[in-house]
C-alpha cells in the first residue's frame, strides 16, 4: 500500500470514499465529504493524505489548523478519516494515522487533537482527559497528542470547514 499527498485527480474518489465510510455511522452528520471540499477551498487542508492499493484509491486522511481558547499555536486537528468499507479493519486507518503524525511532526507541528472513540486513537498516543473541551462533548473523547512538552489546555475550535 502506498500513502502519499493527495492530488487533484484523487478529489472524486477521497468523495466517494468518504461518504461511502461514513454512511453507516449513528454519529455522522453526512457532511464529511463537504467538510474537506470546504477545507481544501479555503485552504485549511494542511495535510491530506490517500492510501492507494492495486492503483485503487482505499483510504484518505485529513488535517486542518485547530486553536485553543481562540489561538492558533501549532496545533492540527485530524480527520475526516475514512477507509473504505469493503476494506475496513485491514489496517488502512492505522497506516494513515501514523503516516499524518510523523509528516506532522516533521512540519514542527505542535501537537494534534481530534474527537473520536478512545478505543481506537489511544493507540496512537491520544489521550481524553479534561484539558481540551469541545462544546458539551464529553471529554474523554476529546483527544491530543503533543509533539513536544507542551500541553494543550482550554477550548477546542477547529477550522471553519468543520465548525
Ligand atoms: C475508523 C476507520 C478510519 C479505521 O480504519 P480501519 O482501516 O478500518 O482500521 P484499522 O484496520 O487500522 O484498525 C482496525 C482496528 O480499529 C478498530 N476500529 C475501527 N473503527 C473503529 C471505531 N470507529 N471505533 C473503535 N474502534 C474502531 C477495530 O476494532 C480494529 O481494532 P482491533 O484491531 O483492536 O480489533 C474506518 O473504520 C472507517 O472509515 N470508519 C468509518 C468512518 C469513521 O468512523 N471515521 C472516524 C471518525 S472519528
Amino acid at each position: 500500500m502506498e500513502i502519499r499527498p493527495e492530488n487533484s485527480s484523487d478529489y472524486a474518489a477521497i468523495e466517494r470514499i468518504t461518504r461511502a465510510a461514513f454512511a453507516p455511522m449513528p454519529f455522522s452528520e453526512g457532511n464529511e465529504a463537504e467538510c474537506i471540499a470546504k477545507l481544501r477551498a479555503d485552504g485549511d487542508l494542511t495535510l491530506s493524505l490517500v492510501a492507494i492499493k492495486d492503483a485503487k484509491l482505499v483510504g484518505h486522511i485529513a488535517f486542518s489548523p485547530v486553536f485553543i481558547n481562540d489561538s492558533f499555536d501549532g496545533w492540527c486537528g485530524l480527520g475526516p478519516v475514512s477507509a473504505s468499507p469493503e476494506a475496513q479493519r485491514t489496517g488502512i486507518g492505522s497506516a494513515l494515522i501514523k503516516e499524518g503524525l510523523e509528516r506532522l511532526r516533521q512540519m514542527d507541528a505542535a501537537g494534534c487533537a481530534l474527537i473520536g472513540d478512545p478505543a481506537y486513537y489511544s493507540r496512537f498516543g491520544f489521550v481524553g482527559d479534561g484539558r481540551l473541551s469541545y462544546r458539551n462533548l464529553p471529554a474523554r473523547i476529546v483527544q491530543w497528542l503533543a509533539f513536544n512538552d507542551t500541553k494543550p489546555s482550554g477550548v477546542l475550535r477547529y477550522s471553519p470547514g468543520l465548525e
